[in-house]
């Protein structure tokens, strides 16, 4: 049996996560600061330090207390080493290097990235080749998973992420802060009645959507002249038809290449509904390639997939030192390689 105590504090939302072999989650405590970031439109990045570390000791002590075991019992401790907001992942860093000293306890760094491929082992286990479509509010990314942590990118977003586009449309639609799930939900009541251009991208599994969302600019401000109403839940929808399709597209195009035994979807913009209706519609036509969709509590960011993540990279022996510090721009690790000797450890 093993037992890893996670910790994620990469953006927004302070976490940690007790969880049993990969699999059982016996606590997981998020901590969201969404309702102060939304008076400002997103995240403050200042801001949400601060909260963390105000908030990180009740989360690590919430979820030991839920789990109903003791820090002896722990295994080892996984925690976000990167990518992310520096001054947001230094605290969950820090915490887990305080917890390792005091309790002896091996450190294990994780991909934030990782977390969210790897929340999909509650759900199912990974089979391999695995194609992973990695969507979140920093990330757009097409992952292929030859075995056990080894990370590929077969192709990324060349401007905005995807989750950045659902922000930034949802503000200039007056919807606020977070955008995906407004959008998912008024989207529901439109109609993709606006034509919007999908954007080419010369890499065959990159993406676009930093021109998607001006041309929602556009129309708005060109309707608006035109003295005509905007249909918000309109042009949510075209939004939205417009930017899945172009992930579905270039997902089908990969499982038909690469021929993957499963298709995971990982990140905060796994949570939206259209797109798994959509993904579910693609399954049906895939041959040998099963859809993989993680629960929703486990699509945003949480602590419990740094554990399922974490559980592999200590069966793996990927284990950190205290001189591994916080990296923003982290890489995926490639052929299980350690990835936890980054250079920059001056700041910490
Ligand atoms: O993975 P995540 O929690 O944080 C990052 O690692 O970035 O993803 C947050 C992103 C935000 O951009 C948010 O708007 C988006 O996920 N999101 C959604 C939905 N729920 C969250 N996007 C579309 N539809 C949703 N239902
Ligand atoms: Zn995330």
């Amino acid at each position: 049996m093993t037992m890893i105590l996670a910790i994620e504090s990469s953006c927004d939302e302070t976490a940690c996560a007790i969880v049993k072999d990969g699999k059982e989650i016996l606590a997981n405590i998020v901590s969201s600061q969404i309702n102060v970031h939304t008076k400002f439109g997103g995240v403050v990045p200042e801001v949400a330090s601060r909260i963390h570390v105000e908030n990180i000791s009740t989360v690590i002590m919430e979820a030991l207390e839920k789990a109903d075991i003791k820090m002896e019992e722990i295994d080892a401790i996984a925690y976000t080493l990167g990518p992310g907001l520096i001054g947001s992942l230094h605290v969950g860093v820090q915490a887990a290097k305080t917890l390792a000293w005091l309790y002896n306890k091996p450190l294990v760094p994780i991909h934030h990235l990782t977390g969210h491929i790897y929340a999909n082992a509650f759900v199912s286990d990974l089979q391999f080749p695995l194609l992973a479509l990695v969507i979140s509010g920093g990330h757009t990314e097409l992952v292929l998973m030859k075995s056990d942590y080894d990370f590929e990118i077969l192709g990324s977003t060349r401007d905005d992420a995807i989750g950045e586009a659902y922000d930034k449309v949802a503000r200039v639609l007056g919807l606020g802060y977070p955008g995906g799930p407004k959008i998912d939900k008024i989207a529901k009541e439109g109609k993709a009645n606006y034509h919007l251009p999908k954007p080419k991208v010369d890499g065959e599994y990159d993406f676009s959507f930093s021109g998607l969302k001006t041309a929602v600019l556009q129309l708005i401000q060109r309707e608006n002249k035109a003295g005509r109403e905007v249909k918000v839940e309109d042009v949510a929808c075209s939004f939205q038809e417009t930017a899945l399709s172009m992930l579905v597209e270039k997902t089908k195009m990969a499982v038909l290449e690469y021929q993957p035994k499963m298709l995971v979807l990982a990140g905060g913009v796994a949570a939206n509904s259209r797109l798994r209706e959509m993904m579910q519609e693609a399954e049906k036509d895939f041959e040998d390639t099963k859809l993989i969709i993680p629960p929703l509590y486990c699509c945003t960011d949480n602590a419990a997939m740094i554990g399922a993540s974490g559980y592999i990279a200590y069966k793996h022996g990927l284990f950190g030192d205290f001189d591994a510090s916080a990296d923003p721009s982290l890489e995926m690790p490639r052929d299980n390689v350690n990835f936890s000797q980054n250079e920059n450890h001056d700041n910490i």
